[in-house]
């Protein structure tokens, strides 16, 4: 029998139309995920639910979907919003879609970087405002990242990226993981012991690392204090992995120069000091955002689809 498969969102043209020829496919038809009671309304009868990082799939939700549910595939890598153990505990297996998005993350973890050093936003809006009059020796003057040090906390795939581009910009790159990488992988850059080593050398500070319980707020008041002055902070990962009240009070202070954010806590809501300071250059949370990179990502939930209902193990499983 044909299986049912949910989707809390939207996906790809090429991705929808491969959906529809092997499922019987209801998606949710609105970009405002749906309340749990919708979701679990609207997930009896289904097989499998396609869910995205604004859907949160708690223990509650979890413990409330039907028993035909056996499949949570995320249309992500990060995969934060679903509760794995309350998953793994009632037998729903969950999938994530890892690799092919690492390209296009690790181009705006650049760019932010770019932007946030050369103050991108700013001048965009004096422009756009009809503010730019003249010229002067210290006009819109920023930083370069050129030849700085990138510390990267979480060098998986993506972080492993960044530092590959961030070599073209010679700059030194160092990072802390859980453990240090092979050489073959760690590819020169300089691994810390602690997290406090890293932040003591990071000009620029590039968070790539997954939220857990561990990273949430890892980037506090005091962890902040010990960037160098002047540091510039980037977050491709996810918002909560900041403490948002101190970083903003560190972009006010001046200890960090600038901040270049895709992601925010409670995005797409995000703390509203963000939007009144210069020195922030904001994206809202496009670092997959590319045609290819979706469409990837939506063929890889398919493939994870595909080989569950084959009664085969989903190439991505993370529960
Ligand atoms: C996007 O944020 C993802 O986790 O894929």
């Amino acid at each position: 029998m044909t299986k049912k498969i949910f989707v809390t969102g939207s996906v790809m043209p090429e991705v929808e139309q491969r959906l529809r020829a092997g499922y019987d496919v209801t998606f949710h038809g609105s970009d405002i995920p749906p309340s749990a009671d919708e979701l679990i309304s609207a997930a009896q009868g289904m097989d499998g639910l396609v869910v995205y990082p604004n859907t949160p799939m708690n223990a509650e939700v979890i413990a409330r979907l039907p028993d035909s549910v056996r499949i949570i595939a995320c249309h992500a890598v990060g995969v934060d919003n679903v509760d794995l153990d309350a998953a793994q505990a009632k037998g729903v297996t969950v999938t994530n879609t890892p690799e092919v998005l690492d390209a296009a993350t690790a181009e705006v973890a650049i760019l932010l970087m770019l932007g946030a050093a050369r103050r991108a936003s700013e001048g965009e809006r004096l422009i756009r405002r009809g503010d730019w009059k003249s010229w002067r020796v210290d006009f819109m003057v920023g930083t370069e990242i050129t030849g700085r040090r990138l510390g990267i906390i979480g060098m998986g795939n993506i972080g492993r990226l960044v530092a590959r581009r961030a070599r073209a910009f010679d700059m030194e790159v160092h990072y802390f993981n859980r453990r240090p990488l092979p050489a073959d992988k760690a590819e020169g850059a300089i691994y810390h012991e602690t997290l406090d080593s890293l932040l003591g050398v990071s000009d620029v500070l590039s968070l790539n690392c997954p939220l857990t319980a561990e990273t949430r707020h890892l980037l506090n008041r005091e962890r902040i204090a010990k960037l160098p002055k002047g540091a510039i902070v980037v977050n491709t990962a996810r918002g909560p992995v900041i403490d948002d009240d101190a970083l903003i009070e560190a972009l006010k202070s001046g200890h960090v120069a600038a901040a270049g954010l895709d992601v925010f806590e409670g995005e797409p809501k995000l703390n509203p000091a963000y939007l009144g300071l210069e020195n922030t250059f904001l994206l809202p949370h496009i670092g997959s955002a590319t045609v290819k990179t979706r469409t990837a990502m939506g063929l890889r939930v398919l493939e994870n689809l595909d080989a569950f209902f084959a009664g085969q193990e989903p190439p991505h499983r993370m529960a």
